[in-house]
Formats: C-alpha cells, sequence, structure tokens
C-alpha cells in the first residue's frame, strides 16, 4: 500500500467537494493500493492538524454546521504558518483566487514548492497571473504542480493533451469556458428570467465565484484562456494581453431577438486570438449547451477537430479533475 499524506488548503465548496469525494472513495482507493491520509485543512480562521489523519467524516460533518472550530484538532494557525510547520508529500491548494494578485494560492503554491511539497490545484488566478514564476519554481524543486481543475470544471483539458495528443501541434481552442454565465444565458432563453435572478440561481447552485462578476464580467473565462493559452498553445500570455467583454450588458431582449433568428448568445473565450467576448453561436452548432456546461473546440493537426462537453464547475465535477491529477502527481511520491 503506499501511502501518501495531503495537506488540503481552503474548505468551502471545492476543499469540502473534494474531501467528500476522497472519503467516499476511500475503499476504491485502497483497492488501488493507495493510501492518502489528510494531516492538515486549512480554512480561513484557523487550521486542523493531525499527524496521524484527519476523519474526514468528522470534519465534513463540522463543515456542513460551519463548526470546523469545534473539532479537536483546531488551532488558530493560518494556512501560511500549517505550510511551514506541518510536512506532506502533496498540498491540495483549493482556495477561491483574487484575479488582480492571485493571493492567497499565489502565496500558498510558492510555500509548498518551496518547502518540497508537489501541488495541485483548482485555482486559476495564480496560474494565470505567475505562471513562469511558479513553474520554474516547481522545476527547479523538482515538483509536480497541476492545474487541470483550473480549467473547464470537469472537463479533461489538459490532461488530454498531456496523455493522449502528445504527438499533435494545437491549432485553436475556443468556447464556453464559464458555467455560471452559460448557467445565466440558458436561464434567460429557456425560462425568460432575468440576468440578475439567473445568477442568483447560479450563487446557490455553488457554481460562481465568490465575486460573481469575476463571472459575469468575463474575467473568470480570462483568466481560463491565459491558462490554455500557455499550455496548449505554448505561448507567453498574460492577462493584461486578453481583450474581455462580458455578458453584464446583455438584456432578455436581445437573447429572444437571437434565438428567433436562430442563434443563441454565449460567452465564448477565443484562446487563440486572446479575446473573450459574448458572440452568436447557430442553435444547431455544438457549442450550443444549456445549464452550466461547458463546451470546448480544439483543433490540432493530426487528430483533427475535437469537442469537449462536461460541467464546467460544481464541487464533485471539479473533483474529479482534482483527482486525476493527485493520482498523476502520486506516482512521483
Ligand atoms: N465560476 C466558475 C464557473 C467556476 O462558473 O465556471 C469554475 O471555474
Amino acid at each position: 500500500m503506499k501511502k501518501i499524506s495531503l495537506i488540503i488548503v481552503g474548505f468551502g465548496v471545492i476543499g469540502a467537494g473534494f474531501a467528500r469525494i476522497l472519503h467516499e472513495k476511500k475503499d476504491y482507493l485502497r483497492d488501488l493500493g493507495l493510501e492518502y491520509k489528510v494531516v492538515a485543512v486549512c480554512e480561513k480562521e484557523g487550521s486542523i492538524i493531525s499527524d496521524e489523519g484527519i476523519d474526514l467524516g468528522d470534519v465534513l460533518r463540522l463543515a456542513d454546521g460551519k463548526k470546523l472550530a469545534q473539532h479537536s484538532g483546531w488551532t488558530k494557525k493560518k494556512s501560511m504558518q500549517v505550510l511551514d510547520e506541518v510536512k506532506a508529500d502533496i498540498v491540495l491548494e483549493l482556495t477561491p483566487g483574487d484575479v488582480k494578485r492571485g493571493e492567497p494560492g499565489y502565496g500558498h503554491i510558492k510555500k509548498a514548492l518551496s518547502g518540497g511539497m508537489h501541488v495541485v490545484t483548482s485555482n486559476k488566478s495564480p496560474i494565470a497571473l505567475h505562471y513562469g514564476e511558479l513553474k520554474r519554481l516547481a522545476e527547479e524543486n523538482n515538483l509536480k504542480l497541476r492545474y487541470e481543475a483550473a480549467v473547464g470544471g470537469a472537463i479533461p483539458l489538459l490532461n488530454l493533451r498531456d496523455k493522449c495528443l502528445k504527438i499533435n501541434e494545437i491549432k485553436s481552442v475556443y468556447g464556453i469556458l464559464n458555467g455560471t454565465t452559460n448557467y445565466v444565458l440558458s436561464k434567460m432563453v429557456e425560462e425568460g428570467i432575468s440576468l440578475e435572478n439567473a445568477l442568483d440561481e447560479a450563487r446557490e447552485l455553488g457554481i460562481a465565484e465568490s465575486d460573481p462578476s469575476y463571472d459575469i464580467d468575463g474575467l473568470d473565462t480570462a483568466l481560463k484562456v491565459v491558462i490554455l493559452a500557455n499550455n496548449l498553445l505554448g505561448r507567453d500570455v498574460s492577462f493584461e494581453d486578453i481583450r474581455v467583454q462580458g455578458i453584464r450588458d446583455i438584456t432578455s431582449e436581445a437573447v429572444q431577438l437571437a434565438i428567433k433568428h436562430g442563434y443563441v448568445i454565449k460567452l465564448i473565450g477565443d484562446v487563440g486570438r486572446g479575446e473573450v467576448s459574448p458572440r452568436l453561436i447557430p442553435v444547431e452548432h455544438p457549442l450550443n449547451v444549456s445549464g452550466s456546461l461547458n463546451a470546448v473546440l480544439l483543433d490540432s493537426d493530426v487528430a483533427g477537430e475535437l469537442t469537449l462537453i462536461g460541467y464546467g464547475a460544481g464541487a464533485r465535477q471539479t473533483a474529479s479533475s482534482i483527482f486525476s491529477d493527485l493520482t498523476e502527481v502520486t506516482q512521483f511520491v
């Protein structure tokens, strides 16, 4: 049995969602010869630490009642101190990011890599804003830094490229990369509700960013475009290079008029052109997917065109991609 120790940083929708699947799949992972032990869970106000391993069932029950601080292993130590003091094989950085500086994830990832720990993250901001530096830091320390869950939720894009499309030169990538705006635009068409009401629903579903203007104003999509440009197209792109227009000004009248003429309005991230904008998509087009789905069209020189459709947001769906990275990185522990 291979034993792997983990630190989970961030225990909101994504962190708790990951922990739930880890708990649920414990026996399945054991059958694969993998035993993951969580030695610390960090959230904003403090952390739970246990060298013997934390019972995730207990933590999840407490988290559901917002009573994490009642755990016997609770301390007021914040994540940066925990990453200094507690050693683990892999750090799961699952906090929400801030679009200006990439914090707190940026600091967490640097601290983990400098401390000799591999990193798997769902946090797009630090990867989009500090890609070169973090990649170099991982390489210099001979460690892995993986971020499949940062783009497209459950859709395998980065690992698909690494594993299955190795021989391909990716020529273009574009599509719907934000579940919240797709949910909002779909609801405006299907139920005739306003952007504001549809956004409230998306927030209740836990798919919107902590600051939902990141979704609506296209910033979340722009971060994903940067990550895909640097990773899939091998470019050296910064967030400032992306032209961004969100869906804030799209009215119910506009979506209804579009549908009358056989089109839907979708927020499209065009990776090759470095652009995020609402576009008219024919109703029959493969990118016309509904609800919180994402859809990505990827064109490459050998495989040709691929369309990938899947849930781009949500705790379980994101956990699927986190696990794809986690099991990959586990080979290097
Ligand atoms: N708020 C994001 C979305 C979450 O709606 O796609 C996943 O990145």
